[in-house]
């Protein structure tokens, strides 16, 4: 049984989840304005990814016999100056993550629930990883920086990012 404290905190994140998906999902919005459509795939994957990650929150919340409370949620912005402005943003937000999941944890100790510790433990790898795509984005971005077709040849490489559901076992 989670307590209260457990159980808001863990909707919070179900919440902050799906507003990561509604981000990624106007970034993608805006690559596809500007025809960057590798661009927009790879957002597309991360959009899908979060919600994944929601959809954790909720089956958790839901299995250790607690309510599901589902908040409004905040409108993402719509626009950036340039694509490395999108990762900028989108690296900062995964930081922001990293520290809401890093919270989540040091509740759980404080409550001893050790359950939602080891729940949380398949996050805390998850946000290396998600820092780590986002920052090695950045990195190519302003490696082809003036270079002639430089973003044409990443967008293509981009586009080659493909959505794959979490496995089973770390459901
Ligand atoms: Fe759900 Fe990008 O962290």
């Amino acid at each position: 049984m989670l307590s209260d404290k457990m159980q808001e905190a863990l909707n919070d994140q179900l919440n902050a989840e799906i507003y990561s998906s509604y981000l990624y999902l106007a970034m993608q919005a805006y690559f596809q304005s500007k025809s960057l459509t590798g661009f927009a795939n790879w957002m597309q994957v991360q959009t899908q990814e979060e919600l994944t990650h929601a959809m954790k929150f909720y089956g958790f919340i839901s299995e250790r016999g607690g309510r599901i409370n589902l908040k409004s949620i905040e409108a993402p912005p719509g626009d950036w100056e340039s694509p490395l402005a999108v990762f900028e943003a989108g690296y900062q937000h995964e930081q922001l993550v990293t520290g809401l999941i890093n919270k989540l944890v040091d509740l759980s100790l404080a409550e001893s629930d050790h359950a939602t510790n080891t729940f949380l433990q398949w996050f805390v790898s998850e946000q290396v990883e998600e820092e780590d795509n986002a920052s090695t984005v950045i990195e190519r971005i302003k490696l082809v920086g003036e270079a002639p077709g430089g973003l044409f040849l990443l967008d293509q490489e981009l586009g080659q990012r493909t959505f794959t559901p979490p496995a089973a076992s770390a459901e």
